[in-house]
């Protein structure tokens, strides 16, 4: 999605907002622009496509420049162009803006500007927000300036403006889209992500929902929507560029999957403290007696993760749960009461369609409860309780440390709140944790061993289409994995229950068509094998992921040999061979992995 990055201060604000836009790429974008002060006018320079073509225009600029703002955008209202790009000026070029979110009354907003005799440059709804500041100018008074075009805008942004009138401030608003402000030493910043302002400093603020920023070289003043000034508490971030950075790797993407024992055994340590799970700092015992119902909401990867949790809640712990798509929530009626529990999966905690369930199952009284891989992110600071995955910066688009690392907090809450309620015996619980403790070690093995994985996606580079399939908790690994494949090769691939593809879908099978079978369920064999059988009978070219097994090996085409662990943690061995297959597929097919078309690394619209 959009990227925001601001700088004010001693240094030279063109190096630092390229530097802050660059380490957002990751996000996903379309072009990029960035608006400089020199004092009395703004310089604007905006280019579609990657950054590099900003940085190409701007070579022989001589302006030395200490406050400025850039933009990387990710298009919804309007084609990716240069003039859709962001800045926007107003009209009499006083001032400039960028924008991430959506203003959803532009459009009346903008018929009314035109009446005034304003004059749109652009398609896009953020233009309105720059010319609505040159309507309501009020003069020597940022603050006011600002509220009182706040006051007429809905829907979500964060807003970045430099503005001639106001020379040394550096002006932002937040409603709705993530926005952290970096407090350094004679320079500070504003940007929608932490990477963006990690080469300046680590003391950051998180702007609230309804509040402004003003900030010059050596001062940041905030206030509410009242227009009060209001103090804010800052955070020191624990994590350094250089766990944002690829270390050697190809890509993030290869990065993050080899870091997944290591994240695994980070998340587990902070939560297992001598053979006990410690969540007792996050429910209390009334707490647990409360919950007659728990839902797990997100959105792709970690939605997936939260079919694996319900299953674990379900099966393990006997606590009936149900998951549910963030954006679909509202609209499906939810049962919820003051005693539901629902947990919000999210790695970048800022996704907006999660956060706005957050927002209803509040409304309805129920209890909130963030797993999130970002500490201080919006919907970490929004839900009553909050549990961290430890999984460090996940760059790439496609989530995979972030996703096995939540698995694991929800396995370790099945458990947790099965043996509260005494659905879970002491012995099983201890057994339960102890399988677990292997499983980073088992991963360590075959991440060393996918030779027979890459040559397997040497195969799959030219297919067009495929299918996964999985019975019991193997269809929702197979979901994950089918995602990857669909996110990061284009290779159109659907996961299906093994007994449903029979159903209707099986008509797609002919001689070649791929179909990547999970039979990792040990009591599920026979079946699969059947299945596996019904395939081969039509021509497809069949892939099994499983254990030792000579049976499998005999029905498929391709084996992948996974580590053997219980049925519920398989998860784990199984789904990292199939992140692998997929980074190979896309890496043969000479696609950007780390940044996929059309893709963006956290969904701040809905
Ligand atoms: O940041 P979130 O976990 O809330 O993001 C949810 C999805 O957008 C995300 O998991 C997406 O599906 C990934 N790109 C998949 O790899």
């Amino acid at each position: 999605m959009c990227g925001i990055v601001g700088y004010i201060g001693k240094g030279n604000a063109k190096q630092a907002i390229l530097k802050g836009l660059a380490s957002l790429e990751y996000r996903g974008y379309d072009s990029a622009g960035i608006a400089l002060m020199d004092g009395k006018n703004i310089f604007v320079e905006k280019k579609q496509g990657k950054l590099e073509n900003l940085e190409k225009a701007l070579e022989c600029l001589d302006l030395n420049s200490s406050l400025g703002i850039g933009h990387t955008r990710w298009a919804t209202h309007g084609a990716p162009s240069d003039k859709n790009s962001h800045p926007h000026l107003s009209m009499d070029k006083t001032f400039a803006v960028v924008h991430n979110g959506i203003i959803e009354n532009y459009i009346s907003l903008r018929k009314i500007l035109e009446e005034k005799g304003y004059i749109f440059k652009s398609e896009t709804d953020t233009e309105v927000v720059a010319h609505l500041l040159q309507e309501n100018y009020i003069e020597n008074d940022p603050k006011k300036t600002l509220l009182n075009v706040l006051n007429k805008l809905e829907g979500s942004y964060a807003l970045g403006i430099v503005s001639s009138h106001f020379p040394e401030k550096l002006i932002c608003a937040r409603k709705n889209s993530p926005l952290v402000i970096g407090k350094g030493i004679n320079e500070n910043l504003i940007a929608s992500d932490v990477p963006a302002i990690l080469n300046y400093t680590r003391n950051v603020y998180y702007l609230d929902n309804d509040e402004i920023g003003i900030l010059s070289k050596n001062n940041i003043e905030f206030y509410n929507k009242n227009g009060i000034e209001i103090s804010k508490e800052s955070h020191l971030i624990q994590w350094s560029l250089e766990q944002a950075s690829k270390n050697g790797f190809d890509h993030f993407m290869l990065k993050e999957i080899y870091e997944q024992p290591n994240a695994l055994k980070a998340t587990y340590s902070r939560i297992v403290k001598d053979n006990k799970i410690d969540f007792d700092s996050i429910f209390t015992r009334k707490d647990i007696e409360k919950y007659n119902k728990i839902y797990i909401v997100a959105c792709g990867t970690a939605y997936h993760a939260g079919l694996i949790g319900k299953v674990y809640f379900n099966n393990i712990s006997k606590i009936e749960v149900l998951s549910e798509i963030a954006s679909e929530f509202r609209y499906t009626n939810p049962f919820v009461d003051e005693n539901t529990l629902v947990i919000f999966v999210s790695q970048s905690g800022e996704t907006l369609d999660t956060l706005e369930a957050l927002k209803e199952a509040k409304n309805k009284g129920a209890t909130t409860l963030a797993i999130t891989n970002v500490v201080g992110s919006t919907i970490s600071r929004e839900a009553h309780k909050v549990i961290y995955t430890m999984a460090g910066p996940e760059i790439a688009v496609a989530s995979t440390k972030a996703y096995t690392t939540q698995v694991l907090i929800l396995y370790l809450l099945s458990l947790y709140i099965g043996v509260n309620k005494k659905n879970i015996d002491i012995k099983q619980y201890e057994e339960f944790l102890k399988e677990f403790e292997s499983i980073p070690t088992k991963i360590e093995e075959e991440l060393k061993n996918s030779n027979i994985i890459k040559k397997i996606s040497e195969r799959l580079k030219d297919k067009y289409n495929g299918f996964f399939i999985g019975r019991g908790l193997d269809y929702q690994i197979a979901l994950e994995g089918c995602l990857k494949m669909k996110e990061i090769t284009y290779i159109h691939t659907e996961a299906f229950p093994s007994g449903e593809l029979k159903h209707g879908s099986i008509a797609l099978i002919e001689e070649g068509t791929p179909v990547i079978v999970l039979a990792t369920q040990k009591n599920l064999i026979e079946k699969t094998i059947s299945n596996i059988k019904e395939l081969k009978a039509r021509g497809a070219y069949v892939i099994t992921l499983g254990n030792d097994n000579n049976f499998l090996k005999e029905v498929s085409d391709e084996f992948i040999e996974i580590k053997n662990t219980t049925n519920y943690l398989s998860v784990y061995t199984a789904i990292v061979p199939l992140q692998l297959l997929a980074y190979y597929t896309s890496v043969a097919k000479n696609i950007d992995v780390d940044k996929p078309r059309n893709l963006a690394k956290s969904v701040t619209v809905e």
